[in-house]
C-alpha cells in the first residue's frame, strides 16, 4: 500500500459516525454494545447496516438470533459507551444497569435510548476482521419525552475506533 498506517488511520477517523448502542440477544444471553460503524443502506426495503467484529459477543448473538437493535443516545450522556465496550452484566431488565425491554423482535431495545430501530437480519456480509450485518428494519420510533434529539456522535468523544488493525498494515 502506498500510504503508512498512520496516515491512514488519521484520514479514516475524519469520516463522521455516529455513537450508538448494539442490543443483540439469543435466548436468554443479552447484549449491548458500542458500535460507530452503523448506516441505512437501502430505501425499498429499509435497510440499515452495522459491522462487527467477528470476535465479538455481540456477533455470536447477531449471527444466532437473527435480530438487533441501533440505540442512539443523548450527545451529553457519552460516558455510557465507555462502559459497553466490552460485554455487558444483565440484571432483570437492565444491562449494566440501563433499563430495557424486550422489542417486537424479541431484541432488547434501551428505554433511555432517544431514538431506536429494529431490526432482522437481511443478509450477512462477511467483511474480513468485521461482519456486516444488514438488517430489515421493523420498528423504529423516539423516547416517549423527546420529539428533535441529537444524537450522539464519535466526535462528541476522544475515543477512536477503526483504521488499521493495531500493528499496522
Ligand atoms: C467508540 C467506539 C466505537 C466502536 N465501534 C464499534 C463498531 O462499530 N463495531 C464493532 O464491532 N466494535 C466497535 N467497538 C468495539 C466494541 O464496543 C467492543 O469490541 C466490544 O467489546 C464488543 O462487545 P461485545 O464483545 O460485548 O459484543 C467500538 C468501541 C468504541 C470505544
Amino acid at each position: 500500500m502506498a500510504i503508512d498506517a498512520e496516515t491512514l488511520n488519521r484520514v479514516l477517523w475524519k469520516i463522521p459516525n455516529v455513537l450508538c448502542l448494539i442490543g443483540s440477544r439469543s435466548g436468554d444471553q443479552w447484549n449491548g454494545m458500542t458500535a460507530s460503524w452503523v448506516t441505512q443502506v437501502s430505501m425499498e426495503p429499509v435497510l440499515v447496516a452495522v459491522s462487527v467484529d467477528v470476535s465479538a459477543v455481540t456477533n455470536r448473538l447477531i449471527r444466532e438470533g437473527g435480530i438487533f437493535s441501533v440505540n442512539l443516545w443523548d450527545r451529553d450522556d457519552t460516558r455510557t459507551f465507555v462502559k459497553f465496550s466490552k460485554p455487558a452484566q444483565k440484571s432483570e431488565m437492565a444491562l449494566n444497569g440501563r433499563p430495557i425491554r424486550e422489542g417486537v423482535t424479541g431484541v432488547p431495545v434501551f428505554t433511555e435510548a432517544v431514538a431506536w430501530i429494529e431490526c432482522t437480519v437481511w443478509q450477512t456480509v462477511e467483511c474480513g476482521t468485521h461482519d456486516l450485518f444488514i438488517g430489515e428494519v421493523v420498528d423504529a420510533g423516539f423516547r416517549e419525552d423527546v420529539e428533535d434529539p441529537v444524537v450522539a456522535r464519535m466526535e462528541d468523544t476522544r475515543m477512536k475506533y477503526g483504521g488499521v488493525k493495531r500493528g499496522g498494515l
